[in-house]
Order: structure tokens, then C-alpha cells, then sequence
């Protein structure tokens, strides 16, 4: 997929905006608060029907305006789709291509990957962010993985109500463990297989970057499941769990690691290495999306140069180009690596200063 053009219409602080963008690279540059961020945030939210930094859509809407409208045309067989919202309405999606398309046929179709400051917090945060990347990976590249992830949930929640009940009924819960084993165990083994080469091609841009450094990567399902089957894992904690209130062990606890020797690697690395092993994770998996579905990743990255030095900020970009994404970076000025650096593919320049003037 490839964005050609997006058009807003009283969304985040623009009136009315028109962009044609370049197919690959494209650089956003104005100074704080000019709407860089709500660029990639519109581009974000015609996609996947959501924003990225705002509870819901109607914060979107321009101030004193009654609704906010969006829409992108593309180089893909759905042709340009839309999206707007009016506050306390429904949220309206449009495909011209199809008509009644759901959101998740919407989504799979049009892979988005978006990096942001929070992004590089994925090694010294808890679990959920690097459960979310899995789960982004997965949804791309494994058809089935969407069902079956959301039937394991489904059943998750059933156990976590009947541990909670007062009088649990020990027929109904060895039923939704078995649910729970069976999907758990499917979904696991594919998020195994598909980690495995995310970690490997994270390995394959990590080792130049940092040579020095002996990083450990590992997927960890949620259970020690080279010793026991989900099921017998959930029959075996079922009384602890009856007592704490909540499932203790299954693929909803899993987790990616990253050690150096025996210590976890955020409390060894320098938060510029950990930008570089962040990246590299999140470049691997835009690869393996873009290769399995034979489809351009739309990238969008915000603010990169502040996340990054400059020696790695032109290590990071030599690998972003090698992808043949479409990539969309902010930054507060046109950073120096456009300007001095022959060796970079042009960037398709958009100055949001320059639009913003009284409409
Ligand atoms: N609903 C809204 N209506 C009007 N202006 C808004 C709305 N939401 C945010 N803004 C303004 O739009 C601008 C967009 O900010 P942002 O995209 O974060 O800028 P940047 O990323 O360039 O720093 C800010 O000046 C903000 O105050
Ligand atoms: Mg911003």
C-alpha cells in the first residue's frame, strides 16, 4: 500500500489541508505544536479507526467545528478510504473500492507501523507494549491468529469470572481451560515460530550496530511450556489462582526478554543503545510484514531525530531505507541528514508551517 494524497477537513488545529506525498520518503517539518504529530496521527486514524495518543475520536475534531473529515487516497486495489466523526455520533469509515468493508479486513489490508518518543519505553516498560508488538506482528502475517487470539481471551475472561465467584462450579471452569489450552497452545506455537525470525532479524541489524555487546533476546510463551501443556499448567495452579483471583499462567502473561549475561538489558544498555535495539526490533518486524505479505508497511515516526544521535540516527536510516516502506518522519527542522549526506534517498519535504496560515 502506498498513501498518494490525504485530505482534512477541521481536524487537530488544520481547517483544510490537501498533501500529496511522495511513495517512499517523506519528512514532516515545522516548529512545536504546528499539527506534525496530528499529521501522522489523521494517517494513523483513517487506518486503524483509532487515534494513537487521544482516548477517542471526537478530541480530534477542531475546536468549535462539528465534525472532522479525513480522507487518503491509495495505491492499492481499496483505492481511498475515509473516515469521519461528529462528536457523540458514531464514528462513519468509507472504502470506495468496498463498500461495506470491516474494520479488521480494513487493517490487515493496510499494514501501519508508528513510532513515537513513548515507542523507545519498550524495553524499561512492562510487558504490554511488547505483547502489543507481538500481537501487531502476528494479526499481519498469520490469518488465523486474530480468531484464535480473540477466542483464548474470551475464554481467559470466563475463568478469571468463575475464580472470582463465590461458589466456582468445577465443571464449567475444566470446560473454559480446555478452550483456553486449546487456542493458547495454537496461538503460542505461532507466535513462537514467528518471534523466533523477528528476534533473528532484530540479531542481523543489532550485531554491526553494537558490536560489543552480547544481547540475549527470547520469546517466554507465559508458562514453562518445554515441561507442561496449558492444560495441565491451568488444572496445576487452579487452586492458586482460586485464591489470588485471576489466571497466573497462559500466552497472556508472555513476554520478549532481553538480557545482557544474567541482567535484564534495559539496566545495562545506555538509552541511546536500547534506541538502537528498540529500533531494530521494530524494523525487523516491518520486514517480515512487508516480505510475507508482499506489501509496503506504511511507517510513520515521530519526532526521530530527537530520539535519536546522530551517528545513530544515520545507522537507523540506512536500515529504513533498505526496507522500501513508505515512510513518513516528523522533525522540528529539516535535519542535517537530508541536507549533508549525498548518499540519502531524497525526502518529499511538507513545511506545516507554511499551510498554516488564517483560513
Ligand atoms: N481539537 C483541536 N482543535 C484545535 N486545535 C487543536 C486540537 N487538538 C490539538 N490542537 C492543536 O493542534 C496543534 C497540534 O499539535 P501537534 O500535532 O502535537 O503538533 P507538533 O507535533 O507539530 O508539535 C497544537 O497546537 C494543539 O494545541
Ligand atoms: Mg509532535
Amino acid at each position: 500500500m502506498v498513501i498518494e494524497s490525504l485530505d482534512l477537513q477541521d481536524f487537530r488545529n488544520f481547517s483544510q489541508l490537501s498533501w500529496g506525498l511522495a511513495p517512499e520518503g517523506n519528512l514532516i517539518v515545522g516548529p512545536n505544536g504546528c499539527g506534525k504529530t496530528a499529521l501522522l496521527e489523521a494517517l494513523y486514524a483513517v487506518i486503524m479507526g483509532k487515534s494513537f495518543r487521544a482516548p477517542n475520536l471526537s478530541h480530534l475534531i477542531k475546536d468549535t467545528r462539528p465534525q472532522f473529515h479525513i480522507h487518503t487516497k491509495l495505491h492499492h486495489p481499496l483505492k481511498a478510504i475515509g473516515l469521519s466523526k461528529k462528536a457523540h455520533t458514531k464514528t462513519k469509515r468509507y472504502c470506495l473500492a468496498e463498500e461495506n468493508i470491516s474494520s479488521v479486513s480494513l487493517i490487515r489490508q493496510l499494514p501501519v507501523q508508528m513510532i513515537s518518543p513513548e515507542s523507545f519505553s519498550l524495553l524499561s516498560d512492562g510487558p504490554t507494549q511488547r505483547r502489543r508488538l507481538m500481537d501487531w506482528l502476528m494479526f499481519h502475517v498469520e490469518p488465523t491468529y486474530f480468531s484464535h487470539w480473540q477466542k483464548y481471551n474470551r475464554s481467559l475472561q470466563q475463568r478469571n469470572a468463575l475464580i472470582q465467584a463465590v461458589a466456582p462450579d468445577n465443571d464449567l471452569l475444566s470446560m473454559w481451560e480446555q478452550k483456553m489450552a486449546d487456542y493458547g497452545e495454537v496461538i503460542t506455537q505461532q507466535r513462537q515460530q514467528w518471534s523466533q525470525q523477528l528476534l533473528t532479524g532484530a540479531a542481523a541489524l543489532i550485531t554491526p550496530w553494537l558490536p560489543t555487546i552480547q544481547l540475549s533476546m527470547e520469546y517466554l510463551p507465559g508458562w514453562k511450556r518445554e515441561e507442561k501443556s496449558l492444560l495441565d499448567v491451568l488444572k496445576t495452579t487452579r487452586i492458586k489462582d482460586l485464591h489470588l483471583g485471576y489466571t497466573t499462567a497462559g500466552p497472556h502473561r508472555s513476554d520478549l526478554l532481553f538480557k545482557i549475561g544474567k541482567q535484564a538489558a534495559q539496566y545495562v544498555l545506555s538509552r541511546g543503545q536500547q534506541k538502537l535495539v528498540i529500533s531494530a526490533v521494530l524494523l525487523a518486524a516491518t520486514t517480515l510484514i512487508q516480505t510475507h505479505r508482499e506489501s509496503k508497511v506504511l511507517l510513520l515516526w515521530d519526532d526521530i531525530v530527537s530520539e535519536l544521535d546522530s551517528y545513530n540516527l544515520d545507522l537507523v536510516l540506512s536500515a529504513v531505507e533498505q526496507l522500501n516502506a513508505q515512510t513518513l518522519f516528523s522533525a522540528i527542522d529539516i535535519p542535517s541528514f537530508c541536507v549533508s549526506a549525498n548518499k540519502r534517498a531524497p525526502y518529499k519535504v511538507f513545511h506545516v508551517e507554511h499551510i498554516l496560515a488564517p483560513v
